[in-house]
């Protein structure tokens, strides 16, 4: 009789496994944060399988409790068991559970395969794992639109080619990653769909040959639907890949505004100030202050593109249906959403840490001719070509470099003297409130229009809903109750 760690597969072999096909093929120390997951799966089976006549109730309601009390004994466990000898988490929990329940244990596995039972217990943890990364960039989102709000007022340059172009307020700026995040929100949530998917009943890759419901299957495990092929759903790990893209554009997003972060707190920048809790300093240079929660979200956002790339090379020269190459899914993804998870945690508390520095940023947002387009337009107004606009402010430009000045310190008699088509307002259309004020359309950076913007995406983030976790898969253990 089988006894807890032996193997599930033993019958037709007379040697027993090499320590370094043990070494490679074991897959515990990794699958074993899928206890709960696999628990939960199996308690649906079980019921399924009396549902379809191969139990009495009596052996279901045993193996079902069987089940849960693996489960209490599983969530003590911190470290994968490794000295079990179970080759995975789908024989570690089914020689417990024979352990318990000796002959009726091995009942469980009836019209089933580790196939369709791995495919279900990832879906089980992903859709966990997607909906944890959403609150998460949610909070992150929250942060950027609370950073919006304390900055109200605040006006800062806008840069093309990192070169000064034209002033913006601090909160455009702030929204303008939330309007990133609020794509990969989008992108979190479909792969959340994606996952939604139930395998069981699909056994090792033609389908079960038991009459199970695999609706109700799916139901109980909280999944909005059952897969539609049985050979797809044994070896799709499109849902992973999902997960995987929207975390490699988080990753994208992340970078940027990190990158630009490191950059606006150089004291040659100066614009913004970083909280010390962020921070760290230098061993040699007692001056330093230096941003490296930013730097190392924007170095492991590296890994979070490779992870992607990794798991498709792995899927891309796989024949259906299920092969072992598959196996390496996990580690990959786990990682992954681990590092996403920090990244997305720290970024949040960094933007909490971040303030812009007013004065600094009203100063810059002078700096380098950013009002030259507004000298432009004004001109426009008053008739000449565009063309020809654009010409004789580059005059100006030229002009006042010449003199060391700023655009905003010439006169309107520089100006006439400069090209006679200035009228004796052109200063004032180069004041900061002013130019910000124009540009008071759908998605500019007039004041009304980012107040609107933040009402908006702060009520995009209010909706958020998240699937909820059924009892059985929350706590298998609740089964006993
Ligand atoms: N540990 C395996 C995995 O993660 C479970 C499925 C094993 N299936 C098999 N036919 N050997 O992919």
């Amino acid at each position: 009789m089988p006894q807890p760690g032996h193997k599930l597969w033993g019958g037709r072999f007379e040697d027993g496994p090499d320590p370094l096909f043990r070494a490679i093929n074991d897959s515990l120390p990794v699958d074993w944060v899928l206890a709960r997951h696999d628990i939960a799966g199996s308690i649906a089976w079980a019921e399924a399988i009396a549902g379809a006549g191969v139990l009495t109730d009596a052996e279901r309601d045993d193996l079902v409790a069987g089940l849960g009390r693996v489960w209490e004994k599983a969530r003590d466990i911190h470290e994968p068991p490794v000295e079990s000898g179970a080759e995975d988490i789908h024989t570690w929990v089914e020689a417990e559970l024979t352990a318990d329940l000796g002959d009726l244990g091995k009942k469980l596995h009836t019209g089933r395969s580790r196939n369709d039972q791995v495919a279900t217990d990832f879906r089980l943890w992903a859709k966990e794992s997607i909906a944890e990364r959403l609150s998460e960039l949610n909070a992150l989102r929250g942060a950027l639109q609370s950073l919006a709000e304390r900055s109200e007022g605040v006006v800062m340059p806008a840069y093309t080619h990192l070169q000064p172009a034209q002033p913006v307020l601090a909160g455009h700026w702030c929204l303008a990653y939330d309007a990133m995040l609020s794509r990969d929100a989008k992108r979190l949530a479909n792969s959340l769909d994606g996952a939604d998917v139930c395998p069981l009943g699909s056994a090792a890759l033609s389908g079960t040959t038991f009459p199970v419901d695999r609706d109700a299957i799916a139901r109980r495990l909280g999944f909005a639907r059952v897969s539609t092929n049985s050979l797809d759903a044994v070896s799709d790990r499109d849902f992973c890949l999902d997960m995987l893209s929207a975390g490699a554009f988080i990753g994208v997003h992340l970078s940027r505004i990190s990158e630009e972060l490191v950059v606006y707190a150089t004291p040659g920048f100066g614009l913004i100030a970083l909280e010390d809790a962020v921070t760290s300093g230098s061993s040699l240079m007692p001056q330093k202050k230096n941003p490296d929660a930013l730097e190392l979200v924007r170095g492991k956002s590296g890994g979070l593109l490779a992870a992607f790339q990794s798991l498709a090379v792995t899927l891309k020269g796989l024949p259906l249906a299920y092969n072992k190459d598959l196996q390496e899914d996990k580690p990959v993804v786990f990682a992954a959403m681990a590092e996403l998870s920090l990244c997305l945690r720290a970024a949040t508390r960094v933007i909490e840490a971040v303030s812009f520095v007013p004065e600094r940023c009203r100063e810059a947002a002078l700096q380098g001719g950013s009002a030259a387009t507004e000298l432009a337009d004004h001109l426009v107004e008053r008739g000449v070509p565009f063309r020809d606009a654009h010409h004789i402010v580059g005059r100006v430009v030229k002009n006042a470099e010449q003199q060391g000045v700023q655009l905003q310190d010439l006169t309107a008699s520089d100006l006439k003297a400069i090209d006679g088509h200035f009228g004796d307002n052109a200063p004032d259309c180069m004041k900061l409130e002013a130019m910000l004020a124009r540009r008071d359309i759908p998605g500019g950076t007039a004041p009304a229009q980012v107040a609107a913007a933040l009402q908006a995406a702060r009520s995009e983030c209010r909706a958020l809903i998240l699937p909820e976790v059924p009892d059985i898969v929350r706590d298998p253990s609740s089964v006993l109750r």
